[in-house]
């Protein structure tokens, strides 16, 4: 476009010049109107028309909605809720369908689609290595897909202010490699294993699993992030804090201190052995 735009501005320039020189005009009215007609009009619209093409062209790795028509074996629902991230994989292969939280994996050089949705206000789904960014509003779904071409672990900030912690809501996309996603997914869908530790019967006693659901464990709860294989997650609270004992701690302990705004109560009443064994549970579920 800089070698075209340099021709044809020294060719304009030059036909300025040339006629700001001549004081008769030096072509009949015949030859200055084919003039107009083929350089004015012809010629411009062959040049734009061509660059309008090469654009539309190059548009799909850049454009999710033209490329979100693209097949896509597998179709993910996101929900964004405040401030996090519901995450619903669809049966595949065999294996059931089955939902998660805060952390997306996807499988690399596979297209995937997104169904996205919203449970309360306005969020906007935005991985930036994988481009395309589309919201996500309550009461309908809107459609988006992507690929991934390289393995790695990313961060997707949610890009629509939704409430006062709408910059500490973010989750994580890891892009796997075939056999590892195989085998990720089908860990998902046996769930973790009971164990019937201290900090499994204290998160039942202590009502945590009323809201969050450990699959394999507890029975489903669908007020909060689902925390099955938790110790896995990049980060506790969407994108919050690093997961460590300490910080699920702390998170447990006062959410809103860490989260302002966060639905889920603080539990600082607890004993902080109880909370401890929690935090042990709770980052040993891989
Ligand atoms: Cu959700 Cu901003």
């Amino acid at each position: 476009m800089v070698v075209g735009g340099t021709l044809i501005w020294c060719a304009v320039v030059g036909l300025l010049l040339h006629a700001s020189q001549r004081r008769n005009a030096p072509w009949s009215e015949r030859t200055a109107g084919r003039l107009i007609v083929w350089g004015g009009v012809a010629f411009p619209l062959v040049v734009l028309l061509a660059l309008l093409a090469y654009a539309v062209w190059l548009m799909p790795s850049i454009r999710p909605w033209l490329a979100r028509h693209a097949p896509a074996p597998e179709t993910i629902e996101v929900t964004g809720e405040q401030f996090w991230w519901r995450i619903r994989y669809p049966a595949r292969d065999g294996l059931p369908a089955f939902e998660t939280a805060n952390e997306l994996r996807l499988l690399v050089g596979e297209r995937v689609a997104f169904s996205l949705k919203a449970a309360d206000v306005i969020h906007s789904f935005w991985i930036p290595v994988l481009g395309g960014k589309m919201d996500m509003i309550p009461g309908r779904t809107n459609t988006l897909s992507l690929s991934p071409t390289k393995t790695g672990i990313f961060r997707a900030p949610c890009t629509e202010f939704c409430g006062t912690s709408h910059t500490l809501m973010a989750f994580s996309v890891i892009v796997m490699e075939p056999a590892d996603y195989i085998a990720w997914r089908r860990a998902q869908a046996a769930g973790d294993v009971p164990g019937g530790g201290e900090g499994e019967q204290l998160f039942a006693r202590h009502g945590c699993a009323g809201c969050h659901g450990v699959r394999g464990v507890t029975g489903p709860a669908t007020l909060g992030p689902d925390l099955t294989f938790f110790g896995q997650r990049q980060t506790v609270g969407a994108g919050t804090l690093a997961n460590t004992k300490e910080n699920v701690a702390r998170f447990i302990r006062d959410p809103a201190a860490w989260k302002p705004g966060a639905k889920m109560p603080a539990f600082d009443m607890l004993p902080s052995k109880d909370i401890a064994a929690i935090s042990d549970y709770l980052v040993g579920l891989k």
